[in-house]
């Protein structure tokens, strides 16, 4: 007895030296982080671009942006556009972008507008770029995107599972199976499946978008036993689905059936269909959320997380996906503060300004209350 009270003892004393020394290794890395910051100063944050001047029609798989394959040395991720956007040089063809860089890329080569541009890339870029360096890689983490602020803070890559890349998503395999961020050849055929028996003439349509997003939840819902649906990767998933029945089909007929050799080339290639002509006026939210709540009412679902397969417990504490406000406050106030709990200095004025940018994205359409997790300077 006198033997346990003495460990119990030791135990306490352990704890309690234990703990400030952990504080100063906090405290470390984040000098260490400011003592870069003080010898190469944060990078200059450019503020968004604005809208295109010329938001018409216009082709772009063009003579200045020919196709060159991903070399070894390029990166390439999840996201079908971006990786087309990199191999015709919208972006760098290495992989690694500035948030505006990206903004204006997916205007210029896809015609998506300010707003809704605005809107994905600095979400993706607080949980997924380096607000020291201003840049982030469109797949795997890299070295390339410069020292790293402290963890948590992830500077994960668009790759990094469980940010804003996630689970169910249309042609790659969930995170818990293999590589998540890589084109899959089998998911693709039942893409193709899909189309056929759902879309207009075997195309990819609303109506093929609707029965694919439904099929893989409840793939993933038999199979895998980490699966997370909860904001925000529902809202990703749904307007993923939709995505490519507008922005990879030719502006010219902008009919919203995308043909399966067109999918081939955005998805599989990352190439632009040979005269490729970008939508005739930018996209913004007005246009995509009626098609993800088209798709959304015909399997409508509740957010949850597998315990286990085939166990799919409700959280009915995200915010569902028709609360679009709710989500961009779960981004701020919980996401984001996940990789930065306590940022001070250049590296917290570097993230509110690109909190700043996020909100403009979702001030008008949506009327969304602006949030502040660290603060309003
Ligand atoms: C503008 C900035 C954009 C960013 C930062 C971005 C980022 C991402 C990320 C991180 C994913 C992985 C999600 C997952 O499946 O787990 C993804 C998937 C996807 N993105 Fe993008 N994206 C952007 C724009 C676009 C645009 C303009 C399109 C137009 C078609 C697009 C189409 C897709 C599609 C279809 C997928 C799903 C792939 C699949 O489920 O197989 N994205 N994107």
């Amino acid at each position: 007895m006198a033997k346990f009270a003495t460990l119990l003892l030791l135990a306490a004393v352990r704890l309690v030296i234990a703990l400030p020394a952990y504080d100063s290794l906090v405290g470390l890395s984040e000098r260490d982080v400011n003592d870069y910051i003080a010898r190469h100063g944060v990078a200059h944050i450019p503020n968004p671009p604005l809208p295109l001047a010329d938001g018409g029609i216009k082709l772009v798989n063009d003579p200045a942006h020919p196709f060159i394959a991903a070399g070894p040395n390029d990166i390439r991720g999840p996201c079908p556009a971006l990786n087309t956007l990199a191999s015709h040089g919208y972006l760098p063809r290495n992989g690694v972008a500035r948030p505006d860089q990206i903004v204006t890329a997916v205007m210029e080569g896809l015609n998506l507008g300010n707003d809704f541009a605005k809107f994905l890339v600095y979400q993706a870029f607080l949980m997924n770029g380096n607000p020291i360096t201003n840049l982030m890689s469109i797949g795997m983490k890299t070295p390339e995107t410069g020292p790293n602020p402290p963890k948590p803070a992830q500077v994960g890559g668009l790759s990094q599972h469980g940010t804003f890349e996630g689970d169910t998503s249309m042609t790659r395999v969930d995170a818990y199976f293999g590589d998540q961020a890589v084109f899959n050849e089998d998911l693709f055929q039942g893409f193709i499946a899909t189309s056929a028996k759902y879309g207009v003439n075997g195309t990819y349509d609303v109506n093929a978008a609707a029965e694919l997003r439904y099929q893989r939840l409840q793939d993933s819902i038999k199979t895998n036993p980490q699966l997370v649906y909860t904001s925000p990767r529902i809202l990703s998933a749904y307007s993923e689905a939709v995505f490519p029945t507008i922005f990879f089909v030719d502006g010219r007929l902008n009919n919203r059936q995308l043909t399966i050799d067109a999918a081939r080339h955005f998805f599989d290639f990352q190439m632009m269909p040979a005269d490729f002509h970008r939508q005739p006026a930018p996209v913004n939210f007005t246009m995509v959320d009626p098609l993800t709540k088209a798709i959304f009412d015909k399997h409508p679902f509740t957010p949850g997380v597998n315990h286990g397969k085939n166990n799919f417990v409700l959280q009915p504490k995200t915010p569902a996906l028709s609360d679009f406000c709710g989500i961009y406050e779960d981004i701020v106030l919980r996401v984001i503060p996940g990789q930065y709990p306590r940022p001070t200095g250049a590296l917290r004025e570097a993230i509110n300004k690109n909190l700043g940018f996020l909100y403009t994205a979702v001030k008008t359409e949506h009327n969304c209350a602006q949030v502040f997790p660290f603060g309003k300077d």
